[in-house]
């Protein structure tokens, strides 16, 4: 258990139940036992499954994502932190899709914040298109910390991967937030750039970590490339060989002799996010990993049940008993870097 585990409880403690909780979760994890007595310390909801981007290395962007397109009910996204505010230290707004084009998106952010829950969202910065006071009161909503998707720092550079993306309102979003977060002197919310590192922009990553210092950016993340949802299906790596460089300092991936992508590292028979963390989708189904893109391991349905019911329930059970024990046999696992070292980041800046 790493210090930065313990500080999380303690800033965010808001029972002794809450902490004894996240202690069991750890414990569970280190067992790798399959039931548990405990909830989530954190919950990653889907405020919507479809976005204004068509990234073509995601499902959303490239409209494979095989679910409704949805936006999450406001009042069930209430029931649901209703049932776990005693125990949640983090949620992240975020998963497949856009979460600003939520219409109640800064409702949901404040609504966790009533109970002291730290709040994440991420976004390819389609906040920025809905205006100065729509930032201003993105800031006054009290959440803590934004990522936002910046793979270029040039129109040209940005839209080779995030096709339909401005650079320039972008920036000028960009640093309207951070003059008004000094102006209304916050430290609130961090504000990290991710750069997914790809063929097309490593010629930029000095230019990116350039532009993150003079902005005073707080956090600036390489991210290596994911192709999740292309490897092991494709014979076809044209798209993949567009984006993807093998280069070993920036890549998760290698190639075999027979051409074929692999991911780095070996896989483990473990998960650490299984005894503390879900996946809400933008209908409430539950998921127990953000890599189930298309809900193909619903474990139930969170608006329409007891969140607890689901998580502690049969389908749970058996899911943590194969991942513990033969995790290989699950497709969405094999392509998964949890376990095989750091493989998903290459670098980070902080102020
Ligand atoms: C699917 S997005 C949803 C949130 C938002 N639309 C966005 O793009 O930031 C969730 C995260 O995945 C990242 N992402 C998108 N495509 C990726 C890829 N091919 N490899 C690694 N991360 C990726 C995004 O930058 C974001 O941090
Ligand atoms: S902006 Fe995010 S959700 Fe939208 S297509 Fe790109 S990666 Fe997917």
């Amino acid at each position: 258990m790493n210090l930065k585990f313990y500080i999380d409880i303690i800033k965010h403690r808001k029972s002794l139940k809450s902490t004894i909780n996240a202690i069991l979760n750890k414990l569970f994890f280190l067992c790798r036992l399959p039931f548990t007595a405990n909830y989530p310390t954190n919950l990653i909801i889907e405020p919507t499954n479809f976005c204004n981007l068509k990234c073509p290395l995601c499902p959303v962007g490239t409209n494979s994502l095989k679910r409704k397109k949805e936006t999450m009910d406001y009042e069930k996204y209430k029931s649901l932190i209703n049932q776990l505010e005693q125990y949640l230290i983090s949620i992240e707004l975020t998963n497949y899709g856009e979460p600003f084009i939520h219409p109640h998106i800064l409702d949901m952010i404040s609504y966790a914040k009533k109970y002291n829950i730290f709040v994440t969202i991420e976004s390819n910065g389609f906040l920025f298109k809905r205006g100065s006071t729509f930032i201003k009161d993105f800031i006054k909503s009290g959440v803590d910390h934004i990522k936002l998707a910046l793979d270029g720092i040039d129109q040209k550079t940005l839209t080779k991967y995030r096709i339909g993306s401005n650079y320039n309102e972008f920036m000028d979003g960009l640093r309207y937030l951070l003059e008004e977060r000094n102006r209304m002197r916050q430290k609130l919310p961090i504000v990290e750039l991710q750069f997914i590192v790809m063929k097309h922009n490593r010629h930029q990553l000095v230019l990116i970590t350039d532009l993150a210092k003079t902005l005073k950016i707080d956090k600036l993340t390489i991210k290596s490339l994911g192709i999740n949802f292309l490897i092991e299906d494709d014979d076809d790596y044209s798209i993949i060989e567009q984006f993807l460089s093998l280069d070993s300092k920036i890549s998760r991936y290698y190639k075999d002799d027979n051409g074929i992508i692999h991911l780095k590292g070996r896989i483990k028979n473990q998960c650490r996010w299984l005894h503390s963390s879900a996946v809400i989708l933008a209908n409430g189904d539950v998921v127990p990993c953000c890599y189930d893109a298309t809900g193909e391991f619903v474990m139930g349905n969170a608006f329409m049940e007891p969140f607890l019911k689901i998580w502690t329930g049969a389908k749970y059970r058996k899911f943590r008993h194969i991942v513990y024990h033969k995790r290989h046999i699950i497709k969405m696992c094999r392509i998964c870097s949890e376990g095989r070292g750091n493989l998903s980041y290459c670098e980070e800046y902080h102020k």
